[in-house]
């Protein structure tokens, strides 16, 4: 059985925990600085196997030496958003829970491939791979499967369709300059741009690009994590299933798209190796220049790290 170590066990980590063990897909081992957090929620989850049926073990601990010899570490460590907060303003004291977690998961699982949550996203993913060593196939951030599962759902919305009959991509940065890729977003094989018109493909977008603030403003306390954990849970499906499918997936573009020495969501084939192959979608100019745009928030937001952590960044 392949072994899925989740660091932290909060919102995000548990609700991953639970369905990656609901589909059975691997034991999973729960770590968090909290003691008694990933132990109580994993012995909750055990108590569930005999409901669910699941054959997968879920254990807890505050010991990185359990999780020795993992083939998947997912890093949802740190502080989330409440209202009023950016993905960005999280930056600073994630960006030192992150060095310290990733120092200490590659130490004790040095082969296996990581995916990184922790806000902001496609920072804090380059920051995991500058301080990991570990090649960019095997380390990628989890954020486009979720903006295009939102993307998804407001298309659904719009038309009145059936999400398994929609393919949806959101890619770039995971925050404000997130890019929707109407042309190649379809329901049942028929692109968007053929069934909404300009400005119902413009509220579409942005029903996506603020979705996650939408769920911030109702809960108050925190953010998303349902849906997160359902995209942590997919991406681990295609990496222990080996299935080679296209996801959006934050991985590391050293010339695809024009795009060099970043991170940041793209359509990429994942495998039990990682990501196989950065895939370049034939864009227009104007599709192409919307992405860079895209890459180039996302650098803006990584001069800001280095401002805090000087050379590490
Ligand atoms: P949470 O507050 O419920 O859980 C975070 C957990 O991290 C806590 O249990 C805390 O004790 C633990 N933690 C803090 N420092 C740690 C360390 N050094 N080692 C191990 N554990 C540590 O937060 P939630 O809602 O689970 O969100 C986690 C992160 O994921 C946030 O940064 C959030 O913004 C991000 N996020 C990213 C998404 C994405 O699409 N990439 C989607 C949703 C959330
Ligand atoms: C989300 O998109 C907060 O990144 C998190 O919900």
């Amino acid at each position: 059985m392949p072994k899925v170590t989740i660091v932290g066990a909060g919102n995000v980590g548990a609700s991953a925990a639970h369905i990656i063990a609901s589909k059975g897909l691997a034991d999973i081992v729960l770590i968090d600085v909290a003691e008694g957090l990933p132990q109580g929620k994993a012995l909750d989850m055990m108590h569930m196997r005999a409901i669910e049926g699941f054959p997968v073990r879920v254990s807890g601990t505050n010991d990185y030496a359990d999780t020795a010899g993992s083939d998947i570490v997912v890093i949802t460590a740190g502080i989330a958003r409440k209202p009023g907060m950016t993905r960005e303003d999280l930056l600073g004291v994630n960006a030192q829970i992150m060095s310290k977690v990733v120092s200490q998961a590659v130490a004790a699982s040095p082969a296996a491939v990581y995916i990184c949550v922790t806000n902001p996203l496609d920072i804090m993913t380059h920051l995991a791979y500058r301080e990991s060593g570990l090649p960019a196939c095997r380390l990628m951030g989890m954020g486009g499967v979720l903006d295009s599962s939102r993307l998804s759902f407001a298309v659904c919305e719009k038309l009145g369709c059936d999400p398994r009959d929609v393919v949806a991509w959101a890619l770039g940065a995971h925050g404000e300059g997130m890019v929707c890729w109407p042309r190649f977003t379809t329901v049942a094989g028929t692109p968007l741009t053929e069934l909404l018109d300009e400005e119902q493909i413009a509220q579409v977008v942005e029903r996506t690009v603020k979705g996650g603030a939408e769920v911030v403003s109702h809960l108050k306390t925190g953010s998303a994590y349902y849906a997160p954990g359902a995209s942590i849970a997919r991406m681990v499906e295609a990496i222990v299933r080996d299935t080679h499918e296209l996801q959006s997936v934050c991985a590391y573009l050293d010339g695809a798209y024009g795009i060099h020495d970043l991170y940041m969501n793209v359509p990429v084939r994942l495998g039990a190796g990682g990501v196989e192959e950065v895939v370049e979608f034939d864009l227009t100019e104007e599709e192409l220049a919307s992405l860079q745009a895209s890459a180039a928030s996302v650098r803006a937001g990584l001069a800001g790290l280095t401002g805090l952590l000087g050379d590490k960044a």
